[in-house]
Formats: structure tokens, C-alpha cells, sequence
């Protein structure tokens, strides 16, 4: 792992020289997510999004669901998602900055961390992540991965801003769906539900 990467540092220099949120957050990608997303989100009342990025999906998502809220480590992402929802005059979407390992007592029918998780510094702080996510959902949470064959392929070999640890689940939860991400081979999206 590259031990000078801070997350916080890394996004919001790159939102700051005007970088959207990744190639991931464009075009085929972006295409599928929303796809998947409008399927999945058929009748759902709340979403929270952690890592929203740039707004790409934020504002398609708030189109799907009653109520919207975004978090995001960099500043910059916040203030434009809120610029944008006033121009918009979007009375359902709302964005706040902090980091989403820190994100507690919130609860929404779905979680989202779409393309977020891999961009973890630690092991310590993905699992704290992940265990955020799980306690934030009541029907439901969406999250992006690498795939396990890439994990395994690559175990041990850590890229700055781009770590892929394996998901250790609470024991009540599950993986409910997995998908392959259109124009991304390495990727998927996972469908994560608590057992009953
Ligand atoms: C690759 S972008 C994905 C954006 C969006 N979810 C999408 O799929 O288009 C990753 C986002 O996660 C945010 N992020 C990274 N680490 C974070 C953290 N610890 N807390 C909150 N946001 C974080 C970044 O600022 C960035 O906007």
C-alpha cells in the first residue's frame, strides 16, 4: 500500500483542477449502473449513497426514489452537488460532507458505496465501511467490488488509491446478486440483503 495516500488529499485535489469522479462514473459504466440502479430501486422510498462523487448518478438516483442523501470526503463534490440541487430546485436530494467511515445512526431502504470501497486506505477502514453499510440498510445495500479472481490474482500487490480486499460480511447479511459490470471486467456490483 502506498502509505502517503490520504483520500481526503487525493479527491478533493482532483474535483479542485475540475476531474470528474472517475471513468467508471462515464459512459458504458455509467450506462449499466444506472440500468441496474432503476431496477433495483423499483419502490424505494429512501436511499443513502456513500462517496457520491461528481453527481452523475446522484441526481438520476433522486429521480428513482422519494428521498436522496449523498456523502462525500471531498468539499468540493458537496458544494457542487448542492449548487446543482438549487439550480435544479431538487427538494428530495440533500449532500454532506464527511468521511463514510465516520457516517452513523442513519438508516435508509438502500445503501449505496458504488465504486467507493477499492478506493479504502486500510483493511481496517474498509471493514469499518462495510460494516457502516450493513447497519444502514433495511431492505438492501449496492456496493461495487473487485472481482474475486482479480483479489486472488492479485493478492498482496497494492496500487495507490486502488486496494481490493476481500468482503467479510456480518453474519446476517449476504450476497444476494452478483453482476457483472458492463465495460468493466474487473469490477461487480453486488447485491448485499439481511437474512431473515
Ligand atoms: C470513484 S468515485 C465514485 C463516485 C460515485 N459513487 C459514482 O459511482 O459515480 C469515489 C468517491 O468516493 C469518495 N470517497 C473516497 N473515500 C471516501 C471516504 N473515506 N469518505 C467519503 N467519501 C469518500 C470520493 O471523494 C469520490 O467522490
Amino acid at each position: 500500500m502506498n502509505a502517503t495516500y490520504n483520500e481526503k488529499v487525493y479527491w478533493e485535489s482532483r474535483y479542485a483542477s475540475r476531474l470528474h469522479s472517475g471513468e467508471g462514473s462515464r459512459g458504458v459504466e455509467l450506462d449499466f449502473k444506472l440500468r441496474f440502479l432503476q431496477q433495483a430501486l423499483v419502490e424505494t422510498d429512501s436511499v443513502i449513497d456513500l462517496g457520491h462523487g461528481d453527481g452523475e448518478l446522484s441526481f438520476a438516483i433522486a429521480q428513482m426514489v422519494h428521498h436522496y442523501k449523498g456523502y462525500d470526503i471531498s468539499e468540493t463534490a458537496v458544494l457542487a452537488c448542492r449548487q446543482r440541487a438549487a439550480s435544479l430546485v431538487a427538494a428530495n436530494v440533500e449532500f454532506e460532507c464527511c468521511d463514510i467511515s465516520d457516517v452513523q445512526n442513519t438508516l435508509a431502504d438502500v445503501v449505496l458505496c458504488v465504486d467507493v470501497l477499492f478506493h479504502m486506505p486500510s483493511k481496517a477502514k474498509f471493514d469499518d465501511v462495510v460494516a457502516n453499510i450493513c447497519r444502514s440498510f433495511s431492505r438492501i445495500a449496492i456496493l461495487t467490488v473487485w472481482k474475486r479472481s482479480i483479489v486472488d490474482a492479485r493478492k498482496g500487490q497494492f496500487a495507490a488509491h486502488n486496494n481490493y480486499f476481500e468482503l467479510d460480511l456480518p453474519e446476517d447479511c449476504y450476497i444476494a446478486v452478483e453482476a457483472d459490470i458492463e465495460g468493466n471486467p474487473h469490477k461487480q456490483m453486488l447485491i448485499i440483503k439481511r437474512k431473515i
